[in-house]
């Protein structure tokens, strides 16, 4: 008896597509899935009827195997048409399904429908679950609720401050401006009286 090995690896985090593939009698597929640890997945997969309205030949069926990652099998079913496992993964990387069909001379194909979901993390919800945490949560969010509210409150009050203080400082600028338009001219007045009493000054002595 001869087993051809087909690995394709399918990488995806969250939802994975059901998958259709074929697998000819007395040949195996395997399947890699990369589940994250704590987290949550379900398979189902089922022969494909090639012809519909007429009853599964009895050679259709399959053998399925579920490993983790270290090689430890999660989930066997024999010689049948359809199943479905569920587990939570206690280890990170690929998990792998292979499915394989029974021996049959001549060989045939197989048609499987293939559905492999993860990604629900099973610790954060068990978590959420239980009612004395979603109590405390209600607690945290109203607290959280509180803050928030006092932040606005103080946000607005500088709001309210910083308006004050441009205004302050528009009348400010503008003062100042005006204060030392009049310095200046003060200024220019002083000097001019310096110089005419100067002049007038050596005049007197007849030193000009
Ligand atoms: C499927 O399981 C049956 C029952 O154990 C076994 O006889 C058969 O060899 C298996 N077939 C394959 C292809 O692994």
């Amino acid at each position: 008896m001869e087993f051809g090995v087909v690995v394709f690896v399918l990488t995806l985090p969250f939802v994975a597509e059901s998958i259709h593939f074929e697998v000819e009698s007395g040949h195996i597929k395997c399947m890699g899935e990369d589940i994250k640890i704590d987290s949550m997945t379900v398979g189902h997969y089922s022969i494909v009827n090639p012809n519909q309205g007429h009853p599964l030949p009895p050679h259709h069926k399959i053998n399925v195997s579920v490993y983790t990652p270290k090689g430890d099998r999660l989930h066997y079913a024999e010689v049948v048409e359809s199943g479905q496992f569920a587990f939570g993964a206690e280890e990170d990387g690929n998990h792998l399904a292979c499915i394989s069909a029974i021996d049959h001379q001549p060989e045939d194909k197989i048609f499987v429908e293939f559905d492999w979901r993860s990604g629900v993390a099973t610790k954060q919800w068990s978590n959420v679950a239980k009612k004395g945490s979603v109590d405390a949560m209600e607690l945290e969010l109203k607290k959280l609720a509180d803050t928030i509210a006092s932040i606005q409150e103080e946000m607005f009050a500088l709001r309210l401050r910083n308006l004050e203080m441009m205004m302050i400082n528009r009348n400010t600028n503008s003062r100042m401006g005006y204060l030392s338009l009049v310095s200046l001219f003060l200024c220019l007045s002083v000097a001019a009286l310096q110089l005419w009493h100067l002049k007038s000054f050596f005049q007197k002595k007849k030193i000009i």
